[in-house]
Formats: C-alpha cells, sequence, structure tokens
C-alpha cells in the first residue's frame, strides 16, 4: 500500500509545469476588473509570463475560434470576441492546462461552480469573461496564435 508520502511523491512526478493560454474577453476589460481577474489568476498560483491588451478582428475571431465554426453561436461568439479590448495572457504552472479550466469554471456561468472566475465575474454563457485552453494542442496553437517566442518572459 503507498504511504500518503509516496502518493505526493508519485503526483509531482507525474505533474509537469505547462503554459496555457488565457484571454480576458471583452465584457470584463470593459468593466475594469481585469486586476481583479488576475488577482485571481496569482492567488490560484500560475505566473503570468506573457501579456497584452489587444483587439482583434472579426476575421482574427473566426480563425482563432475556427473549431467551433459549425456551431450555431460561432457568428455572435466572433462578433462579441472582436468587439472590444481583450486582454491575451500566458499563464504557467504546474498542471496550468487542467487546472486553469477548474479555476475558470463552466462555460454557462450559472453551473460554475463557487471561487472560480466566470461564478463571480461573467455575465452569461455568451458574455463570460474568460477563455482557457483546454488540451495541450490547443495550448500550444492558441499561445503562438498571439505571442512570439521573445515575448515569452520568464519561461
Ligand atoms: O470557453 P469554453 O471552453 O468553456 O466553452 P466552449 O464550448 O469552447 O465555447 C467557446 C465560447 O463560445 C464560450 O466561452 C462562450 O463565450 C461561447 N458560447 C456561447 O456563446 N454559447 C454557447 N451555447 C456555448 C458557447
Ligand atoms: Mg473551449
Amino acid at each position: 500500500m503507498l504511504s500518503s508520502n509516496r502518493n505526493s511523491k508519485y503526483k509531482s512526478f507525474f505533474m509537469k509545469t505547462e503554459l496555457t493560454f488565457s484571454m480576458i474577453k471583452p465584457d470584463a476589460v470593459e468593466r475594469h476588473i481585469t486586476g481583479k481577474i488576475n488577482a485571481m489568476i496569482e492567488e490560484a498560483g500560475f505566473s503570468i509570463v506573457a501579456q497584452k491588451l489587444i483587439r482583434i478582428t472579426y476575421e482574427q475571431a473566426q480563425k482563432f475560434y475556427d473549431v467551433h465554426k459549425e456551431k450555431p453561436f460561432y457568428a455572435d461568439l466572433c462578433k462579441y470576441i472582436s468587439s472590444g479590448a481583450v486582454v491575451v495572457q500566458v499563464l504557467k504552472k504546474e498542471n496550468a492546462i487542467a487546472d486553469y479550466r477548474k479555476l475558470m469554471g463552466a462555460t454557462n456561468p450559472e453551473q460554475a461552480e463557487e471561487g472560480t472566475i466566470r461564478k463571480k465575474y461573467a455575465i452569461s454563457i455568451d458574455q463570460n469573461s474568460i477563455h482557457g485552453s483546454d488540451a495541450p494542442e490547443t495550448a500550444q496553437r492558441e499561445i503562438s496564435f498571439f505571442f512570439s517566442d521573445i515575448e515569452l518572459v520568464g519561461c
């Protein structure tokens, strides 16, 4: 039987430092809560290793959300994400991809758990304040969509 000490050794053996991509969406930038969201991110143990405030075009939003192009909400989503400034970020932590999805909470804020960013700040399922990568391949694609290697500080 594994002692709890051995369990934690196995846990740290399998957990690796990862980068994930995050976007603070227009509804949150507009409400001036990017600082509050960043505080939640940092308090949860993530390092912000790259960050910029930008505005993306409808065409860039279409490309970014390409995976959803068949979904009924695709056009509205692209319109919304290009409707105002967004903060794009790269976050670093052990197990960053899964842990950031947990910190974000469910897509629909009504179903998001207490203590999550979406529970606290999201307005609705479409204006849900935050985006985070859902898998290692997605994280890599999304980071390089917005950042070049020299912009990733402290990696
Ligand atoms: O962002 P997340 O990965 O949690 O959800 P998604 O299923 O990948 O959907 C991407 C984004 O599309 C969501 O964050 C919402 O902004 C939007 N969406 C929407 O407007 N209506 C839905 N029924 C589902 C998603
Ligand atoms: Mg998604």
